[in-house]
């Protein structure tokens, strides 16, 4: 039995089915991902598992515990949310020890628990401050330090970081990363971004207007998607998609026949009509090649995104260092075949 084990869960709104029966089994000491665009349900999963809110069908267990109606302060969890909640007039010692307090936790053994949070966040030296005497870094450690101070059985996370800037948010992800390999806490942590997912979690569930299409660990999501969705929505830039039918041994797009080995040949079961996906990191310029122009350079510093207009349509490489060639230049794309992402049209499954 893992940690908590998430079965066959359906959440209904009115007349519209939000959550479409969600099964997920999230290991002790795993940092699970819900990841999904905005809109497709992480929250409501989420607040679920937290138990502000009860599934209209399926059962949530922590542990051996069945707690699919167990009110939120039994369940044992501790929850950071995107806004930090922090009470304005308490400062950071009071915020951090007052879910102790509520639990009649002894004053002495609080002070101690709050001085080895705030030093485990390095900010021992604000807590007599006030949160508006605070940053909004400074802050979202607050809240985290709230949440650590209980030592739950779970920590849920609801899109911590979206408030911060840019650099900040970096910075704390490192430390949410940091403090997991420290604590192995079992904890379930939602975002709409990818490079989250990819850099915090052991696994992800990348979820789609209320269902999980693909659950597994990030090298599983990036290297094999299961669904086009999953292919298009984890990486950037995104997977370059061509439509395609089948043609011979292989693919004709646009005119443009795309080879297939005879492994990806195997796997196409009887499709016909095929979307041919490939990572922007497999295409690079050669001698020959899919013939294009280049359109844009999106120089990053260690690497430049090249936007190559084709007659399979707009192509985007990413390449190493700096680019030679500039915009307006014919070009020559090439890539291994057997790096393609063959996905069936009108399904959207992944074939082979
Ligand atoms: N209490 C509610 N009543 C009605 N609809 C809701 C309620 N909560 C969420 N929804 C709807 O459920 C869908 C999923 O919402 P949510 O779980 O917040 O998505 P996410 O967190 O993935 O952005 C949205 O369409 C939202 O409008
Ligand atoms: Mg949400």
């Amino acid at each position: 039995m893992g940690a908590l084990s998430i079965r066959n869960v359906r959440k209904t709104f009115g007349h519209t089915e939000i959550l479409k029966g969600i099964d997920i089994e999230v290991e002790a000491g795993e940092f699970l991902i819900l990841v999904g665009p905005s809109g497709c349900g992480k929250s409501t999963l989420l607040s679920m598992i937290a138990g502000l809110d009860t599934p209209t069908a399926g059962s949530i267990h922590i542990g051996e515990r069945d707690v699919t109606h167990l009110p939120s302060k039994d369940r044992d969890i501790a929850m950071v949310f995107q806004s930090y909640a922090l009470y304005p007039n308490m400062n950071v010692a009071q915020n951090i020890s007052f879910a102790l307090e509520m639990r009649k936790v002894a004053k002495p053994q609080r002070e101690e628990i709050v001085q080895r949070v705030a030093k485990m966040l390095q900010i021992s030296h604000l807590l007599d401050r006030k949160p508006g005497q605070l940053s909004g870094g400074q802050r979202q450690r607050v809240a985290m330090g709230r949440a650590l101070a209980r030592d739950p059985k779970l920590f849920l996370f609801d899109e911590p970081l979206s408030n911060l800037d840019a650099k900040l948010r970096v910075e704390m992800r490192a430390e949410i990363k940091l403090l997991h390999q420290r604590t192995r806490t079992t904890t379930v942590y939602v975002t709409h971004d990818q490079v989250e997912a990819m850099t915090l979690g052991d696994r992800i569930a990348v979820m789609k207007d209320g269902v999980v299409q693909q659950f597994g660990t990030p090298d599983d999501i990036y290297s094999r998607p299961a669904t086009r969705f999953v292919a298009e929505f984890i990486g950037s830039p995104a997977m370059n998609m061509i439509q395609g039918m089948r043609s011979g041994d292989g693919l004709s797009a646009q005119g443009v026949q795309l080879a297939l080995s005879q492994e990806q040949r195997g796997g196409l079961n009887g499709s016909s009509e095929i979307v041919y996906g490939l990572r922007p990191e497999h295409l690079s310029f050669g001698a020959q090649g899919l013939p294009g122009t280049l359109t844009m350079l999106e120089p990053t510093g260690p690497e430049t995104y090249a936007l190559v207009h084709t007659p399979v349509g707009l192509l985007t490489a990413r390449v190493p260092g700096k680019v030679n060639e500039r915009v307006g230049d014919p070009v020559m794309l090439a890539w291994d075949a057997s790096n393609a992402h063959l996905f069936d049209a009108k399904t959207d499954a992944r074939l082979g």
